[in-house]
C-alpha cells in the first residue's frame, strides 16, 4: 500500500482486529505500528541516524556505480555472465569480502550457469574485492515519482510461445517497452500506441546466453 502524495492511506476493510504496518520511506527508519480497525492512525518516522543508514536506504544500482571497473570488456562480462540473474549491489551481494572469498562465490556462481574467462574470474574477485567496502555511498536519492501512478492501470499482453522468456523489461524514452529473451537471445519490442509487437534477433556473442 503507498500513500498519497500528502502521506495520507486509506485501508478499507472489513475484517476486525489489529492490523499491524511496516512504514517505509526513503531517509527514515522503517517503524512497525499496530493500529486498531476502524480507526485513524498518525504515524510519524523518523529521519535516519547516520550516513550508513541513508546508504543501505539507496537503491542497488547506487551501490553498483561504485565498482571500479578499468577495462569496459571485463564490466560487459560481468553484465552478460552475472547480471542476467541479479544485480550488483543489494546488500547480499556487497557485503565486503576477501578476494579469496570473491572467488568461491563466484566458482558457486559458475555452477549455477555464469561462464566466464579465466581474466573474468581474476578480474572479478580483484575489483569487487577492492570495490564492496560497506563504506557508506554519499549519493543523495531524490524520490521522483509520476501523480499519475496511482492513478495507473496495468494491463496484460501475452506473446511469443512457452518457451519464450522475458527477463527484464525497459521502458524507452521514445514511449515502447524492450524486453530481452534469455532463451532465444531476442530483443521484444512492444509499442503501446499501436499494440504492435516486434522481435529482432540479438547479434551473436559466442556465449550461451
Ligand atoms: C544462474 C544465476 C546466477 C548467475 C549467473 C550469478 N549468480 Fe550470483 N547468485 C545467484 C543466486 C541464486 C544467489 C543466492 C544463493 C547463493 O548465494 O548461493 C547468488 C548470490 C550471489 C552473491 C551473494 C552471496 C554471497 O555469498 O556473497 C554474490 C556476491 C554473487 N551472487 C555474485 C555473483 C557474481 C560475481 C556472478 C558472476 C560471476 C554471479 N553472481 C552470477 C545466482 C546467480
Amino acid at each position: 500500500m503507498y500513500t498519497n502524495p500528502a502521506g495520507s492511506y486509506l485501508l478499507p476493510s472489513k475484517v476486525d482486529g489489529v492490523a499491524s504496518f511496516r512504514v517505509r520511506a526513503y531517509g527514515f527508519a522503517d517503524s512497525t505500528q499496530r493500529l486498531p480497525g476502524a480507526n485513524t492512525g498518525r504515524i510519524v518516522l523518523l529521519h535516519h541516524a547516520g550516513r550508513l543508514e541513508y546508504s543501505n536506504d539507496l537503491p542497488a544500482s547506487a551501490h553498483a556505480a561504485t565498482i571500479k571497473w578499468e577495462d569496459a570488456r571485463i564490466r560487459s562480462d560481468s553484465v552478460s555472465q552475472c547480471q542476467f540473474c541479479h544485480q550488483f549491489g543489494y546488500m547480499w551481494t556487497r557485503r565486503t569480502k576477501t578476494e579469496d572469498q570473491w572467488a568461491t562465490v563466484i566458482s558457486r556462481m559458475e555452477g549455477y550457469g555464469s561462464v566466464i574467462t579465466w581474466e573474468d574470474g581474476r578480474e572479478f574477485r580483484r575489483i569487487l574485492a577492492a570495490s564492496f567496502k560497506e563504506n557508506p555511498v554519499e549519493t543523495v536519492l531524490t524520490p521522483d515519482v509520476s501523480l499519475e501512478l496511482p492513478r495507473a492501470k496495468v494491463r496484460e499482453r501475452s506473446f511469443g510461445t512457452g518457451i519464450n522468456y522475458v527477463h527484464d523489461v525497459e521502458a524507452g524514452k521514445d514511449g515502447k517497452s524492450y524486453g530481452v529473451d534469455m532463451s532465444v537471445d531476442h530483443l521484444w519490442i512492444f509499442d503501446p500506441r499501436t499494440n504492435k509487437m516486434e522481435d529482432l534477433k540479438l547479434p551473436e556473442n559466442g556465449l550461451p546466453l
